[in-house]
């Protein structure tokens, strides 16, 4: 620590926001002594029905067991206990809507509700393990949806509300959902979108090949008219707001799978990510505390996240809420109706801890200090920063002119696959750095590694390294649903030997032994926070009958990160080579995948850049749509081919 804190560009907390610390630096030292005992300290912040036998059983690596023979309810944790703790009046939330309406949730309600969902899941028939997908925007019904299926053990699969039903159908049918949760539509800027459309859309037979739901249950949220399948569709005003409002929660084993939430891997169909109870709800709460800081009796916390990605996971519903937060829900987008929609609701509620994503910060200051600089933010306290590398300019930004200059920034990171969070400082011990993550949370442990598992010297100059995890941590994943190999192939075959998780990251340690993310080393790209296959995006694009053939590129981007760059090979019939063309192709992608899969540019080609063996070589690509100098070209086949990709590019 003290190596770092001399570091020319660190800042160390204030003597003041240590002293009143959740945790002191002493806790890595007790984490490393017994990092059982220490993951066993944090359960038992939970309640468990039946305390566990063994705190780890590693025996079926990589599929851990954790807290093995304790029994939990993860809705119990998350509302039951706070309200029988005394604590039903305290807000759980404050729900404000894109258009204005706002709504106040204690934990009373919060039991009420759940109770009231659980009761009719379970009128309608579904057991413990059915799936159940959710298809819903920032609404506080999509909470209680999730903590119903929680409560009854019903592996839940949030599928993000701006994908389209193509990919909603994809969900479906890998988890086998028996039931659909969604609303009518969703307020976009102003205007209601519908979304129970794309659910009727997505549910259609395939042939003769009907889906797996049997209802679809749906909240309404804007008013508009929809299409209505009797004997399917169920209002959810006539159903669970009608049923009683008492639940008897069960408990489930630790082990019980919670929720598969997807995401994109290095081919084209994505990854149902499964995650189960008592280790999961373990980290996120304590990793929701420490990292955070967390204090329930005064802290209003806000993670700008969608619930449909893991960060609203496990960091709005299921962390926050079993620690009994008060925490503030937005349903719209930062510039509806104007960019001062965020600091407005920040001053609104008081809110003393902000968690966002770097390309946000990113637009905030496109935008310009003046709008934040118009209001009271001296409410906030800790800044966290998640889904991508921040780079320095903007995390200063982010600390000088969100948090006053004082409030310490947490960049942490962590996957899908993770959790929770794994590596990022705690905010009343670490001097930070811009733009490094800086040290694994006490009780996780990673390393940065060369391609032979060799630790990577430390040093600004060393070569950059990867990133692996090399202990099991409570929250990790503990499978593909329905795909152990490719589980197994795609973490843990590239570092077999060791038996190291691979990340996908590139990482390297500073001279202190700081660790500085330097983003994915696959073919993930990662857009606004988003993650994308490249795979993926060259499927739409090859599904247009007017490619032959795609090649997709992540080139950096200001705002966003990386872009999606496209090289197309058009079919000899295409009859439009031109713009309107390539508008096509993105309104096709958009609209296979979603609109964040949009390609920033797509170029039409007459060859790609290939190695004898017919591999594309991206690293290439990624040159020309970065406008660099080409790297190695001698394995092409026909060096040629980049004069006329060239061409193409300047058309
Ligand atoms: O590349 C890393 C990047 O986001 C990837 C995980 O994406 P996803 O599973 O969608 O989860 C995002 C939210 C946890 C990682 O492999 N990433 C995430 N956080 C950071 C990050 N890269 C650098 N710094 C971070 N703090």
């Amino acid at each position: 620590m003290t190596e770092t804190a001399d570091h020319p560009d660190a800042y160390p907390p204030s003597a003041e926001f240590a002293a009143a610390a959740n945790v002191d630096a002493g806790i890595y030292e007790r984490a490393a002594q017994d990092r059982e005992a220490f993951w066993a300290e944090q359960a038992d912040h939970l309640h468990w029905h039946e305390r566990w036998n063994q705190v780890l059983d590693w025996t079926d690596a990589p599929v851990a067991k954790w807290f093995v023979g304790g029994r939990l309810n993860i809705a119990y944790n998350c509302v039951d206990r706070h309200v029988l703790e005394g604590r039903g009046d305290k807000v759980a939330l404050h729900w404000e809507g894109e258009p204005g309406d706002s709504r106040t949730i204690t934990y009373s309600d919060l039991l009420a509700e759940v109770s009231r969902a659980a009761n009719y899941l379970t009128e309608l028939g579904l057991t413990a393990g059915d799936r159940v997908a959710i298809y819903m925007p920032m609404i506080p019904e999509t909470i209680v949806a999730m903590l119903a299926c929680a409560r009854l053990g019903l592996p839940h699969s949030l599928v993000f509300a701006g994908f389209s039903p193509t990919a909603l159908r994809q969900r479906i049918d890998d988890a086998e959902a028996r039931l659909v949760i969604t609303v009518d539509g969703q307020w976009r800027r102003g205007n209601p979108a519908p979304l129970k459309e794309a659910v009727d859309e997505a549910l259609l037979a395939k042939g003769d090949v009907p889906s797996s739901v049997e209802h679809v249950l749906v909240v309404r949220r804007v008013g508009t008219e929809v299409e209505w399948t009797e004997g399917r569709d169920l209002w959810w005003h006539e159903t669970v707001a009608q049923a009683d409002p008492v639940h008897e929660a069960q408990a489930f084993d630790a082990e019980h799978p919670l929720f598969i939430l997807y995401t994109s891997g290095t081919t084209g169909k994505p990854k149902g990510i499964l995650h189960t109870s008592g280790g999961y709800l373990t980290q996120t709460s304590y990793t929701h505390r420490v990292v955070f800081d967390h204090k329930p009796e005064t802290d209003v916390y806000w993670c700008t996240a969608d619930v449909g990605w893991v960060t609203g996971h496990s960091y709005i519903v299921y962390g926050p809420l079993a620690n009994g937060a008060t925490q503030v829900l937005y349903e719209g987008t930062p510039n509806f109706p104007d960019e001062h929609r965020h600091w407005q609701i920040i001053e609104k509620y008081g809110v003393t801890i902000y968690y966002t994503a770097p390309t946000l910060v990113r637009t905030f200051m496109k935008w310009g200090r003046q709008i934040p600089d118009a209001h009271d933010l001296s409410t906030i306290r800790v800044l966290g920063s998640v889904g991508e590398p921040i780079n320095p300019e903007a995390w200063r930004w982010y600390r000088d002119v969100i948090g006053s200059g004082t409030a310490p920034i947490v960049d942490t990171w962590w996957q899908t696959e993770t959790g929770a969070i794994m590596i990022s400082p705690l905010p009343g011990i670490t001097a930070t750095k811009p733009g490094a993550a800086m040290t694994p949370v006490p009780g996780v442990t990673a390393a940065v590694v060369d391609e032979e598992g060799k630790t990577v010297r430390r040093g600004e100059t060393e070569a950059n390294g990867y990133l692996v995890l090399d202990q099991p941590w409570p929250s990790m994943l503990r499978g593909i649903w329905g795909d152990m190999e490719r589980y197994r192939a795609t973490y843990w075959d590239r570092f077999r030997e060791q038996g190291w998780y691979f990340a996908g990251d590139g990482a390297k340690l500073d001279v202190n032994g700081d660790l500085w993310v330097l983003g994915r080393v696959d073919d993930v790209m990662n857009i606004s926070g988003h993650r994308i296959s490249t795979a993926e995006v060259e499927s739409a694009l090859v599904g247009h009958s007017g490619v032959a053939e795609a090649a997709v590129v992540g080139a950096s981007d200001e705002t966003t990160g990386q872009g999606i760059v496209a090289f197309v090979i058009l079919t000899a019939d295409a009859t439009d080579t031109g713009s309107a063309m390539v508008d096509e192709l993105k309104a096709e992608v958009a609209r296979a995948i979603s609109p964040i899969a949009r390609p920033r540019e797509i170029h039409v080609v007459p060859e790609l850049p290939k190695t004898r063996s017919g591999k594309i070589m991206r690293r290439l690509l990624r040159d020309v749509a970065e406008g660099r100098e080409l790297g190695d070209t001698s394995t092409l086949v026909d060096p040629q081919v980049f004069e006329a990709i060239r061409a193409g590019r300047s058309d």
